[in-house]
């Protein structure tokens, strides 16, 4: 439990004992939630404004102010004092700092981490890339969106699997075979891998415009992958296969990794059955020759389930996905992370799920995000300006070896920082705002390592462990933790002291940028805290506490970019 949790549940206590009787009173959480941080430290740590109680008490703020502090008999936390109409509490320094620092202690690297999810099973689906596509910065949301909730349910304790639901089945692949077979050459699509695969893509339709039996002839192609037809098969999955090749090394770049590559044709044979069920329990209906469910209650448009060619969509698959996902793995809740203009169709399905009369339709949840623009520039294939995420990955990684070269030009594993930081940059803007915000990706913010940046946060953790490894033997001394009573030891603590519950937010929340945020703000304390204060002069004892207080922080920050899928570096 965090400071301020804790002020407000013995605040509520505190209340009740005086007024037992008095009814409408904030409970612990809505008081929590009044608390607020006093601009002028003099009128204490925090503040209660009382004027919430005046109505339900009937009596003025000032008066309810005074009853409150003289009741309270919690000084062991913090004292009190009325100050018009506010209740003002002023933290009992040494023993926050005692406790704070003991809980971390005790926890080392597992600081943060519970047993909240144990038993509970997520699903989390991102990434979930398009065959014959390249992996442009429009996925990079996807991915590290997913990467890091993943990691953060995995520290909570819950049991987590990774989906990437590839985008492998649709008519566009028998096309693409059809052209292969025609004009392919087996080096070129070797040698050229996608690129090559979109080049028969585009010849597909300009020879179809002249010769319109190529349509047919593509979607006859596009029933024998379906049929399961091995000719057709073998050029299918040799395109899959080097598609996943192009992503696997954006993949390691990133140290993303996924427990399933379970995509859409593997629902090929699974909906057959759903659809089944769907008619069996008397949800599809006819619509201009097509099979629909039929969301005008819910304000939507139709679910649509089998075009009038009787073919499935992308849809069906999503509901054949969901039921799979749920008889194989019983999750808790599935997470779709998926750009929010897919919030329609998630919308429907998870609707649909609700009329087949499934309870956990509302464990599926879409964790919707906003558009990376670029230098303030919007990206669209279709404008030609997109950019692959292998090459912003490796210009990140190439600016920032120079950044270094300027420096640190002793230090000694450069390129293996470089790429640390590279990466880490990206991924840090990437995860630094709201995710339904858009984000503009620009290199002078990204890698400013004076900024609210990856780099910035790095180099303190960096910092940090400096300051380590010159401490020596004063570690070992035992600390004595009244050494940690000024201010800037106090704004650190207590910033380390809610970290648990940010984490615990930010899975609720689907939020990884709580996470970056609560990073950041920690980094800046210490850097503060370091520029006021010696760690290493004066006694063993306070020497020891400063040092254990720089430990802590190194732990918590490597920990917060661990959970936002950052490495970092001891050196840079
Ligand atoms: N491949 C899709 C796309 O790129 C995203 C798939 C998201 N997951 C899902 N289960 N629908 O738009």
């Amino acid at each position: 439990m965090d400071t301020m949790t804790r002020i407000a549940a013995l605040a509520a206590e505190c209340m009740k004992s005086l007024w037992p009787e008095a009814e409408g009173l904030p409970a612990a959480e809505e008081l929590r939630g009044l608390l607020a941080v006093p601009p002028d430290p003099a009128m204490g740590d925090y503040a209660f404004p009382c004027f919430r109680l005046a109505k339900p008490l009937r009596m003025a703020p000032p008066k309810i102010a005074e009853a409150l502090c003289a009741a309270w008999n919690h000084q062991d936390v913090a004292s009190v004092q009325p100050v018009n109409g506010y209740m003002n509490f002023f933290l009992n320094r040494e023993n926050f700092a005692a406790e704070t620092m003991a809980a971390l202690q005790a926890a080392g690297d597992r600081y943060g981490s519970s047993d909240l999810g144990a038993g509970k099973t997520v699903c989390l689906d991102y990434s979930s890339i398009n065959i014959a596509k390249r992996f442009h910065i429009g996925h990079l949301s996807t991915t590290m969106i997913g990467h890091s909730l993943k990691r953060i349910f995995d520290f909570l304790g819950y049991t987590t699997v990774g989906i990437n639901h590839l985008g492998d089945w649709g008519t566009q692949f028998g096309k693409m075979v059809c052209a292969y077979k025609k004009w392919g050459r087996k080096e070129d699509v070797e040698e050229r891998g996608i690129d090559a695969m979109t080049e028969l893509y585009v010849r597909f339709h300009k020879e179809a415009e002249t010769d319109p039996s190529l349509e047919d002839e593509g979607r006859a192609w596009f029933k024998r992958i379906e049929d399961g037809d091995p000719e057709a098969l073998e050029v299918f999955t040799w395109f899959k296969e080097v598609t996943l090749k192009d992503a696997a090394r954006v993949y390691d770049q990133l140290g993303v990794s996924f427990d399933s590559y379970a995509g859409e044709s593997f629902y090929n044979d699974k909906m057959d059955p759903v659809v089944e069920e769907l008619r069996a329990k008397g949800l599809l209906v006819e619509s201009q020759g097509a099979q629909v469910v039929d969301l005008s209650e819910d304000n939507m448009p139709p679910c649509l389930i089998l075009k009038s060619d009787g073919a499935t969509i992308y849809a069906t698959r999503d509901l054949a996905a969901a039921i799979y996902r749920q008889n194989t793995y019983h999750f808790d809740k599935c997470l779709y992370v998926v750009a929010y203009q897919q919030d329609l169709h998630f919308r429907q399905v998870f609707r649909v799920l609700e009329k087949m009369g499934y309870p956990w339709a509302k464990d599926c949840v879409h964790v919707a995000f906003g558009m990376v623009s670029f230098e303030g520039e919007a990206l669209s294939t279709r404008k030609g300006n997109m950019i692959l995420l292998e090459d912003l990955l490796s210009q990140a990684v190439t600016k920032a070896r120079e950044i270094i070269e300027e420096k640190s030009p002793n230090l000694e594993n450069k390129d293996e920082v470089a790429r640390q930081i590279g990466i880490g940059a990206v991924i840090y803007t990437d995860l630094s705002a709201n995710r339904i915000k858009d984000i503009d990706f620009r290199w002078d913010r990204a890698l400013n390592f004076d900024g609210e940046s990856g780099p910035y946060v790095q180099y303190t953790h960096a910092r940090c462990c400096s300051v380590l490894r010159k401490a020596g033997d004063l570690a070992a001394a035992v600390p004595d933790w009244s050494a940690l009573m000024d201010d800037e030891a106090q704004s650190l603590l207590r910033l380390l002291s809610r970290f648990p519950d940010v984490i615990r937010e930010a899975a609720e929340k689907y939020e990884p940028s709580m996470i970056t945020r609560a990073v950041t703000d920690i980094a800046q304390a210490y850097n503060k805290y370091y520029y006021e204060h010696r760690i290493l002069d004066g006694e063993p004892a306070g020497a020891a506490a400063r040092i254990a207080l720089t430990d802590a922080a190194r732990q918590t920050i490597k920990t917060g970019l661990y959970l936002i899928g950052i490495e970092a570096p001891e050196r840079m």
